[in-house]
């Protein structure tokens, strides 16, 4: 299916489907989800009688040819008792099912009745419905049934909100673009972490970068071998050695301010394939690790994002991007290399590969000066264990960037909690015959362990923070009923877009 959402019809000229929302029944009396049109309130009442609908968060009950409010048929959406943008947001994603599964044509959602249970303003329902929509529009299937969809036109589904007089159309427009463009980069960042190592190599992410950045205003700069080599980025360099794939390190900046003003500068893990190296993985479950490049791909998302957004702020995104496999050249256990900023490591396990490539990318942010530096990566198994597909797990020592980031987070919906990162975790990775170790001389809190290594290529006094996105850039279970069961989910994208309104 492939949807556009218009803004602001006028009720009269729709004949398809109208979506409505209610709020769950008070309990005790026998009564029903409120709704103020006279017709659909009676038609709630009889289906609360019946208890088939209560108005509850995730129910939903459709009225096929009722003929009322205006439409052919009505689609109610429960929303709970406690409505806020991620209620929204999910109701969304449940329209957007079963506006597929019901094959519903010509549907106009009933904004303002959102917009009432939500207390809240128009523009800013509007734009939390519009998501759970725009970001449900997406699915991995390009290369299913090939032959058969190219004679096919994919299903085009119109979906207009209805506003009343009491919004302003002028800004729900804007808040239902936003929202497209939020939902565009996010399903193009799924569509890099979904597609396989084979057609998803570091020259591709790169290429594929470019053309996305066409007509942005993005610059897009790729470094190759060479010049990864000659910059000194020996992490990444000496992860790459490998493959057969060259390594590449993808540049992103986008000027929405001055000159002058700081940038803030997002890094990305771009693993495009982590078979563990000569430290390799067992097979259960190893093609999960071609999702190992979903920090860079949710990176490049949000840089597309702000830049169509025209956010009056810098930014950069950098992504170093390799395979990590075993080879006659591979890096060894016991082999030390020299990151950009000129400190040693010991690989004592060349499967803890993510942090040797962001070390140089870390350095490399630290040079620009940067107001902020945030990076995303898939980094440890242990941050599954600790969070499940629930929680992302954010590491920074900056109270007052942990808080910015929480504030993002409430708005967004994405889920983070704070993990801990003392002084301790960084004993732990120190090395014997190098400055440090690619991992730690204990076991346990793996993941703390592995944002102290990280901490050592940042220089003094940069807010940064680092988010370890293993457990919710992929497979979230259904949790939510806007991302994927299984695939990439483009986790932090509209986080990292919020928080970078706040630190530019
Ligand atoms: N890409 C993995 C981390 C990972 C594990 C992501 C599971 C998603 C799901 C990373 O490169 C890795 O292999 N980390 C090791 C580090 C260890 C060797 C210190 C890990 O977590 O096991
Ligand atoms: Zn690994
Ligand atoms: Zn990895």
């Amino acid at each position: 299916m492939e949807i556009s959402l218009k803004k602001s019809l006028n009720k009269d000229q729709q004949n398809g489907t109208l979506v409505t929302f209610v709020s769950k029944a008070k309990e005790g009396k026998k009564s029903a989800p409120a709704h103020p049109d006279k017709d659909l309130a009676a038609l709630v009442k009889d289906a609360a009688d019946e208890k088939t609908f209560s108005g509850d968060k995730k129910e939903s009950i459709l009225f096929r040819n009722c003929n009322l409010g205006g439409a052919k048929h009505v689609l109610f959406i429960g929303l709970g008792d406690k409505v806020d943008g991620e209620t929204l947001r999910s109701a969304g994603g449940t329209a957007y099912s079963l506006i597929k599964s019901n094959k519903l044509k010509n549907v106009v959602v009933d904004l303002e009745s959102a917009v009432r249970l939500a207390g809240g303003k128009a523009p800013e329902a509007a734009q939390a419905l519009a998501e759970g929509l725009a970001l449900s529009d997406y699915a991995f299937d390009d290369y299913k049934n090939m032959k058969k969809k190219k004679d096919e036109k994919p299903e085009k589904v119109e979906i207009a909100f209805l506003t009343g007089a009491k919004s302003s159309n002028a800004a729900v427009n804007k808040a239902v673009d936003t929202a497209l463009i939020l939902a565009e980069t996010s399903n193009f960042s799924k569509w890099l972490g979904d597609l396989p190592g084979n057609l998803m190599t570091p020259t591709i992410l790169a290429d594929e970068t470019v053309k996305a950045a066409k007509g942005t205003g993005v610059k897009v700069t790729v470094w190759d071998k060479a010049r990864i080599k000659k910059e000194g980025f020996g992490g990444l360099l000496g992860v790459s050695l490998g493959s057969s794939e060259e390594p590449r390190f993808i540049i992103m900046e986008y000027k929405g301010a001055g000159a002058k003003a700081k940038p803030v500068v997002f890094v990305g893990k771009g693993l495009t394939f982590d078979s563990g190296g000569i430290s390799i993985k067992p097979s259960a479950a190893m093609e999960e690790m071609k999702y190992d490049m979903c920090g860079g791909a949710n990176v490049i998302g949000t840089i597309l994002a702000i830049a169509k957004l025209k956010l009056k702020i810098n930014v950069v995104g950098l992504v170093p991007s390799t395979e990590n496999m075993p080879g006659p050249s591979a890096n060894k256990p016991g082999d030390i290399m020299i990151a950009r900023n000129g400190k040693t490591v010991e690989i004592f396990n060349t499967d803890a590969e993510g942090r040797l490539i962001l070390a140089d990318a870390l350095s490399y942010a630290s040079e620009l000066k940067p107001a902020a530096i945030i990076d995303a990566a898939t980094l440890t198994g242990a941050i599954v264990m600790a969070l499940s597909n629930i929680h992302t797990g954010v590491f920074t020592r900056s109270s007052k960037l942990m808080r910015q980031i929480q504030d993002a987070s409430d708005l967004t919906g994405e889920l983070v909690w704070q993990m801990p990162l003392v002084d301790f975790h960084y004993d732990d990775v120190k090395g014997t015959y190098a400055d440090l170790c690619n991992i730690s001389n204990y076991k346990g809190a793996g993941s703390s362990t592995a944002a102290a290594f990280l901490e050592q290529f940042v220089d003094d006094g940069i807010p940064w923070a680092h988010f370890d996105i293993a457990g919710t850039a992929w497979n979230t279970a259904n949790r939510q009923s806007y991302v994927p069961k299984k695939g990439a989910t483009a986790v932090m994208l509209r986080t990292f877009v919020e928080l970078a309104k706040e630190l530019g």
